[in-house]
């Protein structure tokens, strides 16, 4: 990887940070609490992966405006939001996330589940400032339907369904792969998709574009699953062996490490090669599927 590369994605990083901070609500007022625990998880860090990779594929077909915005803040609105409600007692049941206490650790249950369905809700809230900022109407229309569609029960929520309903039992590689594209790709798809769509850009761009990105997230829950059992909780933010404790089949337990580690490599290659078809300048991309592939954390 080149010191370059490195130097440009460490500045995209903190630009997309900037711009999810921007839309996060100020702590005041009776209901604070909720401001606070709302806050308190999206500012504990992580890759801030799905706004980038938003942002990306609406500079990829020529988007130049600032109606994407508030649209990057929405989508890590709503990872947060998957992840908090992820880590509770009735789910993983983990006590560390982005290298802080978990929300419910830090404050309850109740606050816990209010803060994920706040930031859930917020995010669309946060999204519809992008008419004010020029959306048109038409690709704005489309782009909250994505959103909403990739988030629920066709999407992250269906898979965490059936994730949870399955822990302790034996799973299908059919029933594993619907899992991972639902809880993991479906919203890598909601941030390229709408970066796409509000470029402008034509139905078969779309298309392409969906599966590229749902092969960079089944890439990356693949390597979620490796890091899981060869990482540390230094390294990760979150606790190991969370998967092994919960009685996850994963794809490590299912295809052993080695076939894990190369079917990321796989998946990332022909995620590349599906990018190689896009129009636009797509160094960046390359680079991040790349860096995806032997990530650490
Ligand atoms: C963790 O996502 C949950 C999965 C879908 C595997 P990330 O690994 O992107 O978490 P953060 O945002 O960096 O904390
Ligand atoms: C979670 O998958 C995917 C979500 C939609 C949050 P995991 O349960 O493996 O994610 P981590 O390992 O806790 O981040
Ligand atoms: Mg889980
Ligand atoms: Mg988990
Ligand atoms: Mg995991």
């Amino acid at each position: 990887m080149s010191s370059s590369f490195k130097e440009s994605f460490a500045r995209a990083v903190a630009e997309t940070e900037a711009v999810v901070y921007a839309y996060l609500p100020a702590e005041e007022g009776h209901q604070k609490t909720i401001f606070e625990a709302m806050n308190y998880s999206v500012r504990a860090g992580g890759k801030r992966l799905r706004p980038l990779m938003m942002r990306e594929a609406y500079r990829l077909f020529g988007g130049r405006g600032k109606e994407i915005e508030p649209f990057m803040a929405a989508i890590e609105m709503i990872h947060t939001s998957s992840l908090i409600h992820d880590d509770l007692p009735c789910m993983d049941n983990d006590e560390l996330r982005r290298g802080k206490p978990t929300t419910w650790k830090a404050y309850g249950y109740d606050m816990a589940v209010l803060a994920g369905d706040a930031l859930m809700i917020y995010a669309f809230e946060t999204a519809a400032k992008a008419l004010a900022l020029g959306a048109d109407a038409g690709r704005f229309g489309r782009a909250v339907g994505i959103l909403a569609e990739k988030t629920g029960i066709y999407g992250m929520i269906g898979g965490q369904t059936v994730d949870v309903e399955l822990t302790g039992k034996p799973i299908s590689r059919e029933k594993l792969d619907f899992i991972y594209r639902l809880k993991t790709g479906a919203l890598l798809e909601a941030s390229m998709l709408i970066g796409a769509v509000l470029a402008d850009a034509g139905e078969d761009e779309l298309m392409k574009t969906e599966k590229l990105a749902a092969d960079i997230g089944l890439a990356f829950q693949i390597r979620d699953d490796i890091l899981d059992v060869t990482s540390t909780r230094e390294a990760l933010g979150k606790p190991v062996l969370s998967d092994e404790k919960n009685e996850k089949t994963t794809y490590v337990t299912l295809e052993g490490l080695e076939k894990a580690e190369s079917d990321v490599e796989e998946i990332s290659r022909r995620a590349v090669r599906r990018l190689e078809e896009l129009p636009g300048e797509k160094e960046f991309l390359r680079g991040l599927i790349e860096l995806l592939i032997f990530r650490e954390s």
